[in-house]
C-alpha cells in the first residue's frame, strides 16, 4: 500500500475508500496533517471576547499558509456551555456565540476552496442535561424517552445508594440521583452530561442521523468524543477490583476498579464497524473517523476492526507521556509500528484541549519543541497539532478556584499544595490552562479579540510569543513547523512511506533514527534528544540535507554528521 503516490486532498475525486485494500493509492486522510481549533479560543470575529466561526474563517489563510491540510473543530453546536460544547443541547443547531448554520456552511466552503479538509467533533456518548430528550426522560419513570438514557433504581435500603460501584472517568460514582423520580442516571463524565442508551434502537437511529447530517453538510471526517464509553454492560454488574489508583493514557482502569463493564465494551467495537459502513456509504470523497479512546496501542487497535473495517484512526495518547529521551522515543515509535502495522495507521498527538500544552512538558524549551515537531511530522501516521503548538504557546497556571472549566470546579476541593506538584508531573485539573486565546500579535488580547475582556486572558508572554513576532524570525518554532509541513507535503516518503527504525542498539542512545521508504525516493530522519552534540555515521558522504531544525545547518552531510543539541534532520538517500 505504501510506495504509491499520494493524491493531494484538493485533487481528490469520489474514490471508493476500499481501494486501499486493493493496494491502490492511499486515501487522503492517511497522509494528511490535522490542526485542532478550539473555536472559543482561536479568533473572535464579533468582539464579544469569545472565539467564533467568522473569526476562524478570517484566519483560514494563516492556516493554509502554515501548511496544515485538515482542520478539526471542537464542538460548535448549541449547548449550555457547561463543558464548552461537549454538552450538546441541539445537535442540529449552532451555538449563537459561535455563529450560525450559515457560518458552518461558509466555513466548509472556505476550507474546501483552499484545498483543505475539515473534521467535526461528534459527542455521541452523552448529551447535555438540558437536551429536550433528557428533560423528557427525567420527567417520569414512564416517559416514552425514559429508556433513552440509563436509569436504575438505587440499592437497598431506600434506594439511596448508587445502583452499582461504577466510577466515572473523573473518579467518584458516575451515578446521579434524581429526586423527582427517585432513580439514578449514569454519566461517564460529569453529572450534567447523561449517557445515552445505545441499546435503544431509537437512540441509535437518531444519533446515526446526526452523524449523517454533518457529513452531508460537508465534514470530511469526525472526531468521536470518549468513544470507548459508548456501550455499558447490560448486566450492570459491579466492576472488579483493581489496585490502580488512577487511570492513565495507556490504561483506563483506575480509582481501584477495572473498567470491565464501562469501557471498551465489545458492543462498542461492533458499533465502530457500523459507523464505518455508514461513513463509507456517504457519496463523495472518502471521510474518516478518529476515536478518542484510552489504552495501550495494542488495546486500542481493536477499534480499527480486525479487517480494517472499524474506525479509521484512534488517538494514541501514549505520546503525551513519553519522556523526552532517545530510548523512550525509540521505544514509542517501535511499539506504534508494531501495533499499528499496515493496514492500520497510527496517530501522533502531543496535546489537545484537555492536556497540558506539550511545550510545558518540554520545560518551555523551543529547541525541544522543534525536535518533537520533527518527530511528529516525519513519523508514519497522522499528526494532530493543537492550535498554538506551532508558536510554542505556553501553558498558564490558573488556580482551581478561578477555573471556568467544569473539571476545575469538580476538583476545587484539592488544596493548592497538592495541585502544584501534580501540575509538575503533567496533571492539570484545570483545562483552562491549555485553552488560552491564540496569540496573533502583540496588540491588546494578543490580537484574539477587540473586547475589553476575553473569556480567558491572553497568555502572559503574548507580546513575544505570537504569530506576528514568529513570522519575522526565521529561527522561530512557527517557521520550523512551516518548513516541516512543506517538506512533508512534497516528499512521498514522508507522507506515504513505510518506516524502518535504524541503528538498533548501535549508535548514540539519545539519537533516534528512522528511514521512510517510498518508491519515489526514501529519506532518513535523525533526531538528537541529547543536551549536547553527538556525531553519527550517515553512510555515503555528500547526502543532501533536506531539512534541519537548525536554520544554519550545512546543505550536505559528510560520512559523519555532527548533530547539535536537540537537532533533527532529514537526509536524502
Ligand atoms: C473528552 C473531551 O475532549 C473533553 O473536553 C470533554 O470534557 C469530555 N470528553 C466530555 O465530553
Amino acid at each position: 500500500m505504501h510506495g504509491i503516490a499520494r493524491v493531494h486532498p484538493a485533487g481528490e475525486a469520489s474514490r471508493d475508500p476500499r481501494l486501499t485494500k486493493l493496494g491502490e493509492e492511499p486515501p487522503w486522510w492517511r497522509s494528511t496533517t490535522v490542526y485542532q481549533v478550539y473555536p472559543r479560543s482561536f479568533a473572535d470575529g464579533n468582539g464579544d471576547g469569545i472565539g467564533d466561526l467568522p473569526g476562524l474563517i478570517g484566519r483560514l489563510d494563516y492556516l493554509a499558509d502554515l501548511g496544515v491540510e485538515t482542520l478539526w473543530l471542537s464542538p460548535f453546536y448549541d449547548s449550555p456551555q457547561a463543558d464548552f460544547g461537549y454538552d450538546i443541547r441541539d445537535h442540529f443547531d449552532v451555538a449563537a456565540e459561535y455563529g450560525s448554520r450559515g457560518d458552518v456552511r461558509r466555513l466548509v466552503d472556505e476550507v474546501h476552496a483552499r484545498g483543505m479538509k475539515i473534521v467535526f467533533d461528534m459527542v455521541l456518548n452523552h448529551t447535555s442535561d438540558e437536551h429536550p430528550w433528557f428533560r423528557e426522560s427525567r420527567a417520569s419513570r414512564t416517559s416514552p424517552r425514559r429508556d433513552w438514557y440509563l436509569w436504575r433504581e438505587g440499592r437497598r435500603p431506600g434506594g439511596k445508594a448508587p445502583p452499582n460501584n461504577w466510577k466515572s472517568m473523573l473518579g467518584g460514582t458516575g451515578w446521579h440521583y434524581d429526586e423527582r423520580t427517585r432513580e439514578w442516571y449514569w454519566a461517564s463524565f460529569l453529572g450534567f452530561q447523561p449517557d445515552l442508551n445505545y441499546r435503544n434502537p431509537d437512540v441509535k437511529r437518531e444519533m446515526l442521523g446526526v452523524v449523517r447530517h454533518w457529513l452531508e453538510v460537508g465534514a470530511d471526517g469526525l472526531r468521536l468524543d470518549i468513544f470507548n464509553a459508548l456501550f455499558k454492560d447490560e448486566s450492570f454488574a459491579d466492576n472488579p477490583f483493581s489496585a490502580r489508583p488512577f487511570p492513565s493514557e495507556d490504561n483506563p482502569d483506575g480509582f481501584f476498579q477495572r473498567s470491565k463493564h464501562t469501557i471498551d465494551h465489545p458492543d462498542t467495537f461492533a458499533f465502530a464497524r457500523e459507523l464505518r459502513v455508514l461513513v463509507d456509504s456517504i457519496p463523495g470523497p472518502p471521510r474518516f473517523l478518529v476515536g478518542e479512546v484510552f489504552g495501550s496501542p495494542r488495546a486500542l487497535r481493536r477499534y480499527c476492526g480486525d479487517r480494517d473495517d472499524g474506525l479509521h484512526l484512534v488517538f494514541l495518547f501514549k505520546t503525551l507521556r513519553t519522556a523526552y529521551r532517545g530510548p523512550a522515543v525509540r521505544a514509542l515509535v517501535e511499539e506504534i509500528e508494531r501495533e499499528f502495522a499496515e493496514p492500520l495507521h497510527p496517530t501522533y498527538v502531543f496535546g489537545n484541549h484537555d492536556r497540558p500544552r506539550s511545550i510545558h512538558r518540554l520545560g518551555d524549551h523551543a529547541g525541544r519543541a522543534k525536535l518533537m515537531a520533527t518527530l511528529q511530522l516525519t513519523a508514519r501516521g497522522v499528526p494532530f497539532i493543537y492550535y498554538g503548538e506551532e508558536i510554542g504557546m505556553p501553558q498558564h497556571t490558573i488556580a482551581l478556584e478561578h477555573g471556568k472549566d467544569p473539571v476545575a470546579a469538580r476538583f476545587r476541593f484539592v488544596p493548592d499544595w497538592l495541585a502544584r506538584p501534580l501540575r509538575k508531573i503533567g496533571i492539570s485539573m484545570n483545562r483552562d490552562e491549555c485553552r488560552l486565546p491564540m496569540a496573533w500579535d502583540d496588540g491588546p488580547n494578543g490580537g484574539f479579540s477587540t473586547a475589553e475582556e476575553t473569556w480567558l486572558p491572553a497568555h502572559p508572554l503574548y507580546e513575544s510569543i505570537n504569530v506576528a513576532a514568529e513570522r519575522r524570525d526565521p529561527d522561530s518554532i512557527l517557521h520550523c513547523y512551516r518548513r516541516l509541513l512543506a517538506i512533508r507535503r512534497e516528499t512521498p516518503a514522508l507522507h506515504a512511506g513505510s518506516l524502518e527504525l535504524l541503528g538498533h542498539g548501535r549508535g548514540p542512545a539519545d539519537v533516534v533514527a528512522y528511514r521512510r521508504v517510498h518508491s519515489r525516493g526514501s529519506v532518513d530522519v535523525l533526531l538528537n534528544f541529547a543536551d549536547g552534540d553527538v556525531t553519527v555515521p550517515v553512510g555515503a558522504a555528500g547526502r543532501a540535507m533536506l531539512f534541519s531544525t537548525h536554520v544554519d545547518a550545512p546543505p550536505r552531510a559528510g560520512r559523519t554528521l555532527r548533530l547539535r543539541a536537540h537537532e533533527g534532520v532529514i537526509l536524502a538517500r
